[in-house]
Formats: structure tokens, sequence, C-alpha cells
């Protein structure tokens, strides 16, 4: 079996990397391509080095530009890679635009897709990953749903690739690595009680009404805040002109994203965490995580993530959603279930598929 494996982004950095090292161990030709779509050292490089994974074996540099641009630069350059390494399969990972256009290029080429975190629905049409997640999976000829409940919505869908329930990539990755991370984050955390914030998501940040409500609605929660704030959010709090009150702000101390290790130990060591990312709320359900996060999203595509008692969506509205916080906060403590997303074997999981079936 020959495999393309692609990632464009921070997440399908961290969630391909159990997959590559697969690859790795078991001696299959695998051939690594980075679509550049992250770039910045710490949005991209830092995150091979933290998760011990081998370097891409090519970056096609498409860096930011509108969803048309950027998933056109991607298309030509995938198309040109995959001719010359002529691969059996290949894999992607999520919903990104990296994703949607190795996928179209794939499908155009003949070449089966390998989607890996298939079946996610936000049935937010506003977002482009919801537009991204649902093209990839009706184009991919292995579907790789994290749950039963993923694995359902591919069959109520009729999609025509074959569906495989594996868990998620991210539990692999955590379970090796939260040791290393707390090791190497001891004496670099913040010393007084903190609460974690991420926040990138277009719908969120790229409308002035709802970030500045977002920034209101936390702050009237009177916690100290730790915020390595994404360079999507950093361009528009400067766009709207709100970068420099968010700064000066004492209870909002926002930093540069941080690499894989840095991250888990602020996850650890935080009270609790404030977010709208996707791949949080899957970490937080992993037993060595286990922490409590609060959404900051009117939906999730992440439902097994609220039934572990994990995750709550607590929508966007700054009047509702501090008080939501607060009355789950003091509902007590996360009940005890299993993780959600698997045992942390996906990546074996999909790798002995792939071999059986190429
Ligand atoms: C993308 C994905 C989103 C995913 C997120 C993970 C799409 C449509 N969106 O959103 O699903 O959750 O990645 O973080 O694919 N920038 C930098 N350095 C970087 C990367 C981005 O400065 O390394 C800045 C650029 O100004 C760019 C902006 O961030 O314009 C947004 O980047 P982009 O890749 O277009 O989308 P994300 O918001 O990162
Ligand atoms: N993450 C990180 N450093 C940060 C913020 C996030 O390492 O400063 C990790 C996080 O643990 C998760 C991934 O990046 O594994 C999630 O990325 P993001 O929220 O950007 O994307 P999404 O999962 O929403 O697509």
């Amino acid at each position: 079996m020959k495999a393309a494996i692609i990632v464009g982004t921070r997440p399908e950095i961290v969630k391909m990397a159990s997959i590559v090292n697969e690859c790795e161990r078991r001696g299959i030709d695998h051939f690594l391509l980075h679509t550049g779509q992250h770039f910045s050292s710490n949005m991209s490089k830092q995150f091979f080095a933290d998760l011990d994974v081998r370097l891409p074996d090519k970056n096609l540099n498409i860096g930011s530009g509108s969803h048309s641009e950027q998933t056109a630069k991607a298309l030509v350059g995938i198309e040109k890679e995959l001719i010359e390494y002529d691969p059996d399969i290949v894999l992607v990972q999520g919903d990104t635009n990296a994703v949607l256009s190795a996928a179209l290029v794939s499908v155009k080429l003949q070449i089966p897709v390998g989607h890996v975190e298939a079946g996610l629905r936000s049935y937010d049409y506003r977002m482009p990953e919801e537009h991204n997640r649902r093209l990839t999976d009706h184009a991919s000829s292995y579907l790789f749903a994290p749950t039963e409940v993923s694995a359902d919505i591919l069959r109520e869908e009729h999609v025509w690739g074959e569906i495989h329930v594996t868990g998620n990539t991210v539990i692999d990755i955590l379970e090796s690595i939260v040791p290393k991370a707390i090791r190497s984050s001891e004496g670099h955390m913040p010393e007084e009680e903190f609460v974690l914030l991420t926040l990138h998501r277009a719908e969120n940040v790229d409308d002035r009404k709802t970030l500045s409500g977002l920034i209101q609605g936390i702050s009237s929660l009177q916690e100290k805040v730790v915020f390595p704030a994404h360079p999507r959010t950093v361009s528009r709090l400067k766009q709207f002109g709100m970068w420099d009150d968010v700064q000066q702000r004492a209870d909002i101390e926002i930093i540069e994203p941080v690499g894989y290790l840095q991250f888990i130990g602020l996850m650890l060591n935080s009270k609790y965490i404030l977010t709208d990312s996707g791949g949080i709320q899957e970490e937080v359900t992993a037993p060595s995580i286990n922490k409590r996060a609060f959404v900051l999203r009117t939906t999730t595509e992440r439902p097994e993530a609220v039934h572990s008692g994990h995750v709550t969506v607590v929508g966007v509205d700054p009047k509702e959603f501090p008080k939501t916080i607060k009355r789950v906060l003091q509902s007590g403590e996360i009940p005890k279930s299993e993780c959600p997303y698997g045992r942390g074997d996906a990546a074996s999981k999909i790798v002995d598929i792939l071999e059986q079936a190429l």
C-alpha cells in the first residue's frame, strides 16, 4: 500500500500524527504532504516537534486567502504531487479547506479517499467546516467515523464509501503525550488559578458584535483568563479596534498560540475551559485530561462530549452564557464515564482496515 497523507492546519497535524507514526512503525510507503494553509511556526512546525512526528516530505506553502483562493491553490499543488507519487489511498482528516481540496483532487484522479473523523455534523450552514466535511464525506471511499453517532449520520445520508467506527485519533496521541506535557510544563504554568480560553471560529470572530459580546460576557465571569489567541482572532481584534482594550484588561492575559505540550499543560492546570474549538471538545473527554469545557457556540458537531458531561454548549449571548456557566459549575463534578472517542487505538484500526482492503 502507498498512502498519501495530507495536512494543512494545526489540528490536522495533531490528529494525523498517530497515523503517520503507525505507517512508519509498519514500514508502509507513505508521502506526507503539508498544504501550508497554516504556516506560522507556532501553528505548524512546533507541532511536528512536540508530537515527535517526522516533517512533511513537501510543503505547498499556499498560505492564507479567500476560501476559493486557498482551495484553488491547494487543488493545483496537490494534483501535481499526487500524479507524481501515485498513491493507492489519500488520507485526510477533519473539515478544513485543505481537506476539501485534497478530497476533490483525489476523486477526480480516481484515487480512493480515506476520511478520518467522518460523519460530524453541526447542522449550522454558516460554517465553512460544515461545507467541507459534508462534501468530503460524499467524496470518500473509506469513512472513519469516530463514534456510532457519526456512523449513523453517514448511513442516513447514504454515503457511497465504506463506514468504519474507529474512535478519534486525538485520543491515541493524548494517551502517549500527556506524561511528557506534564514534565515539560512544570514550572511554566501561571501561579494563580485561571480559566483557559480559545476562540477562532469565523462565525464568532469575523463578526464585530459577536466578538465584542463574547469578550464582554467572558469578563463578566470575573475570572483570570489565559487566552492563547489564534492569528485570525488577533487580526479581527485589531481590525475592529478592540485590540488595545483586550490587551490592557487585567482579567484577560492574551498570549501567542502555544505548542501542543504547553497547551496540554494549560488545559490540565486550568479551572475550566472556554472555547469554540472542535478538537478541544474531544480532548477534554480523554481520561488523561478530564476537564469541563464551555462551548461558546450555538451548536456542536460533538454531541458525545455533551453526553459524557464534559462539554456544555452555552451560546454567544453575553447576557445568557455567563449565567449558564455559573449554574453548571455549581452543579458539581463531571460524572465519571468512559471516553466517548475510543481507547486510543484509532490509528492502528484505520491502518489495519486499509492494509486489508488495498
Ligand atoms: C482553519 C480552518 C478551521 C480550523 C482552523 C484550525 C478552514 C476554512 N478553516 O481556520 O476549520 O478550525 O484552521 O486552527 O479551513 N494565520 C496566520 N498564521 C497561520 C495561519 C493563519 O497568521 O499559520 C492567519 C492569517 O491571517 C489568515 C487567518 O489566520 O488569514 C486565518 O487562517 P485560515 O487558515 O484561513 O483559517 P483559520 O481561521 O486558521
Ligand atoms: N491547540 C494548541 N495550542 C493553542 C491552541 C490550541 O496546541 O494555542 C491545540 C488543541 O489542543 C487542539 C488543536 O490545537 O489539539 C485545536 O486546534 P483549533 O482549535 O485551532 O482547531 P479545531 O479543532 O477547532 O479545528
